[in-house]
């Protein structure tokens, strides 16, 4: 049987009709920037999440360089982020001209350990950007006591995490500003890049709108410094598409999650995720980790991957070299050593696969390939 990690054509199929007129809408239209389709996704959305407002993006990357930049964040401040996320996370910092701190994540939700962050904040120490990790939340409210301990912003990267929910609320809502990615593979994907900014602030939404485009309050005045991180019409139409499966889906791949947890329970060898108690997980990853020697560098999660992989089973690494480890920020200064859980997660985390349209069938071949491969 071949499993593959994700799967976007099943999902296609399943809305083909929808999506290709909305499409075509936008082309007889000839609406291609921001336009209807993306206005009435931007509403959509922001209600979906119970935020006030939505800004419709060019990317998450995008989304996460607006939000700082829109706060104020400048050349010589410094924003905590975690060792253990996509490296989009640190653009967002870096755009702006600021410095990049990490703090090391929390051994069982794999998110921004607030012990750790606290520890990282100094007199430059201008925000913390709490990265939703593989669906998860991150301990929003001890870092909301943190960040206003000390006076400084905390903002959201729920590139990973729509819908998820912390404390019975919808995250993204839950600073001063929330960056999301629609990249093709994330939970509500576009046909192309796109992404948003969520906000309850209204000043701050005025802003966030000018600086999408050029920094304009209407054509060519130019009020504030801004870019292009304007949202294509189609992708808006196709996203508007999309959300309205998104219930559907995300209780998909909670059902998958509950599967693998279910097969894979007794595997002592590996430690499953923990969805934290207080949190909705939304599962845009399921990251198991191989237990074992941690200065293996990845040998005993290695020859799993190549087992499964061997038996048609595609899985993922997410992510294998952590930011203080990659030689861009070699300026960082960091070494081996300094953030040992993400460490340990980079070196032992293998991601299965998971999309809501997964069979029962196929995840039950997946479970007992890994069960075949801990008896041997
Ligand atoms: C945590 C995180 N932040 C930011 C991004 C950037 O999003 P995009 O690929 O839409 O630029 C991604 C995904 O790629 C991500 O996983």
């Amino acid at each position: 049987m071949q499993v593959p990690f994700l799967d976007l054509k099943i999902q296609y199929n399943s809305i083909k009709e929808d999506v290709d007129s909305a499409i075509q809408k936008v082309i007889d239209n000839t609406a291609f920037i921001l336009g209807e389709s993306v206005t009435n996704f931007e509403k959509a959305f922001a209600e979906a999440h119970n935020a006030k407002y939505c800004v419709g993006t060019s990317s998450g990357t995008d989304s996460n360089h607006l939000v700082l930049w829109s706060l104020g964040i400048k050349p010589g401040d410094e924003v905590i982020i975690p060792a253990n996320t996509f490296i989009a996370t640190a653009w967002g910092v870096t755009l702006c001209g600021a410095k990049v701190v990490l703090a090391d994540c929390h051994p069982l939700s794999y998110n921004l350990d607030p012990e750790k962050v606290e520890a990282s904040i100094t007199k430059k120490t201008k925000a913390i950007v709490a990265v939703h990790l593989y669906g998860q939340p991150a301990d929003m409210s001890k870092l909301q006591e943190i960040a206003d301990r000390h006076n400084i912003i905390l903002v959201e990267d729920a590139a990973q995490s729509h819908l998820a929910e912390y404390n019975g609320k919808k995250i993204g809502a839950l600073s001063r500003a929330s960056s999301f990615s629609f990249y093709p593979g994330k939970n509500l994907g576009a046909y192309g890049e796109a992404g948003a900014v969520l906000t309850n602030d209204e000043q701050l939404y005025q802003k966030l709108k000018m600086m999408r485009e050029h920094g304009q309050s209407k054509k060519y005045y130019h009020d504030v410094y801004g870019h292009n991180y304007r949202m294509e019409g189609i992708q808006g139409a196709v996203l508007g598409v999309k959300l309205k499966q998104l219930g559907k889906w995300t209780d998909g791949r909670r059902k998958v999650a509950a599967k693998y947890n279910e097969l894979l329970k007794d595997i002592e060898q590996i430690q499953l995720p923990i969805e934290m108690p207080n949190v909705k997980h939304v599962y845009h990853l399921f990251v198991i980790r191989v237990k074992g020697d941690v200065n293996n560098r990845g040998e005993r999660r290695d020859k799993l991957q190549q087992f499964l992989s061997d038996n048609g089973v595609a899985t993922g690494l997410h992510y294998a070299i952590p930011l203080h480890q990659q030689k861009c920020f070699e300026d960082l200064g960091y070494k081996k050593g300094d953030f040992p859980v993400t460490e340990q997660l980079a070196e032992s985390g293998l991601s299965l696969p998971m999309f809501p349209e997964l069979t029962d069938e196929q995840v039950t071949y997946v479970a007992n390939k890994i069960k075949e491969y801990f008896s041997k």
